[in-house]
C-alpha cells in the first residue's frame, strides 16, 4: 500500500508484525499498534527521554526513530525491562526511595538505568548521574532517582 510498510521485529522477546505509515515514529507505533503504552510521549523532540527504548541493545529516543527502522531489529520497552530481575528491582527501588512522583519520566528512566547497569552493574553515583543525563524529571530533583538506582548497583552508601 502506498505510504505504508509491513515490518517485522522482536518486541520484548516475541515476534511482531505490523503495517505502519512510513512516516510514523517508533514511539507512536509501539503505543498505537502493539499495546506497549508504558513508553511515554513527552516532548516528541528527543529532549526528555520519556520515550527511551532499547533497539539492538542501544538506548534510543523512540520519538526520533521511524517505525520502519525497527524492521528486523530487537526492540525492548519498559514492559520487557520490567520482566527481568534488574528492571523489577529498579521499579521497587524507585518506589521505596520516593523517586516516583508524577511517574511520567519513570519508564524511560528505568529503561535507561537498566541499560546502564547491564554495562556497569556496580555504577557509582557519578556514573549514574551521567548515565541518566538525557532523561528529564520535573518532579524529583534527581537525588531520589540516583538513590534508587544506586541502591540497585550497591553504591548507595
Ligand atoms: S518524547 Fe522522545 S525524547 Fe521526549
Ligand atoms: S516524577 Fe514527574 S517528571 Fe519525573
Amino acid at each position: 500500500m502506498p505510504g505504508k510498510a509491513d515490518i517485522c521485529f522482536t518486541l520484548n522477546g516475541g515476534p511482531v508484525e505490523v503495517q505502519v505509515p512510513i512516516t510514523m515514529s517508533a514511539l507512536d507505533m509501539l503505543r498505537s499498534k502493539t499495546g506497549s503504552t508504558g513508553t511515554k510521549y513527552g516532548c516528541g523532540e528527543g529532549e526528555c527521554g520519556a520515550c527511551t527504548i532499547l533497539v539492538d541493545g542501544v538506548s534510543v529516543n523512540s520519538c526520533l526513530l521511524f517505525a520502519v527502522d525497527c524492521d528486523g531489529r530487537e526492540v525492548v520497552t519498559i514492559e520487557g525491562v520490567s520482566d527481568h530481575a534488574r528492571g523489577a528491582a529498579l521499579g521497587v527501588a524507585f518506589v521505596e526511595k520516593g523517586a516516583v512522583q508524577c511517574g511520567f519520566c519513570t519508564p524511560g528512566l528505568i529503561v535507561q538505568a537498566s541499560h546502564l547497569l547491564d554495562k556497569l552493574p556496580d555504577a557509582d553515583r557519578d556514573r549514574i548521574k551521567r548515565g541518566i543525563e538525557g532523561n528529564l524529571c520535573r518532579c524529583t530533583g534527581y537525588r531520589k532517582v540516583v538513590d534508587a538506582i544506586a541502591s540497585v548497583s550497591g553504591r548507595d552508601t
